[in-house]
């Protein structure tokens, strides 16, 4: 790529998000509009259609698993059962003088580096709130002690507003739907399924646009297994060579799937075969994956359901960001639901009858939409321009469908080419203004080819073809313009 490789930070993504209508805030005309809540615009939604149409091309149809769509309201039984309802919460303090509330493990790391983790005692952040003498950083007033808050959205259903919630994670309907789906899809361990939506989290303090939002989209797999069949995994060796990063204690290190399996560092060959699936899939992303380490989490940082956890992280302008929660939630969601529900759990693993331990590869969406963005985002001072260099199949646009000038029966010429190719990919129209500074708006938009009509075009029946990353051009005959196009954008 003729390139400068200077890439661009957080407000560099920001202004592309807003300027290119990649996203944008919630209800932003109204005052009362609540922090946490965003919305996608049209390259947004193309770019997320497209992640996950490689998400489910990698991870789904790559494992064979089953994909199902559940309601994002559940009973109270079921968050009962997962523990969410007495386990899932932030530690808070509030101020004395002026009542605001803060995360207290937050506002801890804020003043003193310190890091007490969020599922510490409570005593823990007193503690260290009164040694280093924290005040509120708003009016400097004491705070009261610390206490739970409960993340989850209560909602009434009915005029009796009988109480339910929306969920803070999709693989909760995962869970309770496994019975039947293994039932009636002849299932087999190991069996994914997975699931993308939204969940929804009332944060304390949600910041910093798409990376911590109340409502927000995840792609999560549950993987049911067989315990006694960790190590037997015949597809480990599709991914064996496969280079991860992984950090224990220590800096993070790059090894192949195998080694971090002999080295003790991943713990069976399950495991290993899905951080590998996982990593391949990050890596046809775009996302610089040099940058990226699985995070073996120590005791406290773990959630409250997870008995080993590595939470696939990816460096950014502003800090590591985790991507992916990769959890082995050991038999805790079935157990629990065994025990609330009184349904049986169990399946038949050939002649054996087994409650399936779960292996969760959980995806949070929006974070890595962002990653992308900004991993992709250079300044090219050498040609002054703004480029987006997306993998092509994950572009919004995959093409700009440009006349050199609107007379001379240009435009009708590029009117006709354009409704021959917009079913074959995503293309956008566009006649007026100078070609230079169309370019850079494409390129700005990240759309990958340009293809521009002009005088010649009336006579030999061929286009222009601009490449966005090298900015060279080249001439292909209308004629063999769709299977070019088409090659160029496939999903490898
Ligand atoms: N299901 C795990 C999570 O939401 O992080």
């Amino acid at each position: 790529m003729n390139i400068d490789e200077i890439l661009m930070d957080y407000e560099a993504v920001m202004r592309l998000a807003l300027e290119r209508g990649f996203y944008f805030p919630s209800c932003e005309v109204y005052g009362d509009a609540q922090a946490g809540f965003w919305e996608y615009g049209p390259s947004g939604v193309g770019l997320k259609n497209k992640f996950l149409e490689l998400w489910r091309r990698e991870l789904v149809r790559r494992d064979g698993m089953l994909e199902i769509d559940g309601s994002q309201i559940m009973s109270k039984s079921v968050f009962e059962a997962s523990g969410h309802l007495g386990n899932f919460a932030d530690p808070i303090i509030r101020c004395t003088e002026c009542s605001s509330t803060f995360r207290a493990d937050k506002t801890i790391v804020d003043v003193t580096g310190i890091e007490v983790p969020e599922s510490a005692a409570l005593e823990e952040f007193d503690d260290a709130i009164v040694q280093n003498n924290i005040k509120c950083p708003k009016c400097k007033g004491d705070f009261e002690k610390t206490r739970n808050f409960n993340m989850m959205f209560k909602v009434g259903i009915g005029p009796e507003g009988e109480e339910a919630y929306l969920r803070p994670e999709t693989c909760q309907s995962i869970f309770v739907d496994f019975p039947r789906l293994f039932k009636i899809m002849r299932g087999k361990l190991p069996l994914g399924i997975a699931q993308v939506g939204k969940s929804f989290r009332n944060e304390i303090a949600p910041r910093q646009s798409l990376l911590r939002l109340r409502e927000f989209y995840q792609a999560e797999i549950e993987v049911f297994c067989n315990p006694a069949k960790l190590d037997e995994m015949d597809r480990f060796s599709e991914i064996e060579n496969t280079v991860i990063r992984v950090q224990a204690d220590g800096d993070p290190v790059s090894m192949t799937c195998k080694e971090a399996l002999e080295s003790g560092m991943v713990p069976n060959k399950f495991v290993a075969y899905y951080l590998g699936i996982l990593m391949e899939f990050y890596e046809k992303t775009g996302i610089d994956v040099k940058r990226s380490r699985f995070r073996k989490l120590g005791d406290k940082e773990k959630a409250f359901y997870a008995k080993v956890a590595f939470d696939f992280e990816v460096e950014t302008s502003i800090g590591w960001l985790e991507l992916v929660a990769c959890n082995y939630r050991s038999d805790y969601d079935l157990s629990s639901h065994t025990k609330k529900s009184k349904e049986k759990f169990e399946v038949m693993d050939n002649d054996e009858k087994v409650l399936p331990h779960i292996f969760e590869i959980s995806m949070g969406i929006d974070r890595s939409l962002y990653t992308i963005l900004e991993h992709s985002l250079r300044d090219d001072k050498e040609h002054e321009r703004i480029v987006l260099s997306l993998k092509p199949y994950l572009s919004p646009i995959h093409i700009g469908m440009l006349s050199l000038v609107k007379k001379d029966g240009l435009k009708e010429k590029t009117d006709e080419i354009y409704l021959q190719i917009k079913r074959k990919c995503d293309a956008f129209l566009d006649h007026s203004g100078a070609i230079g500074r169309r370019y850079r708006r494409l390129d700005e938009l990240g759309v990958p080819f340009a293809i521009t009509v002009d005088h010649q075009t009336l006579e030999d029946d061929m286009v222009t073809l601009r490449m966005r990353d090298s900015m060279e051009q080249k001439r292909v005959k209308i004629s063999e313009l769709e299977s070019v196009i088409v090659e160029a954008i496939s999903f490898p």
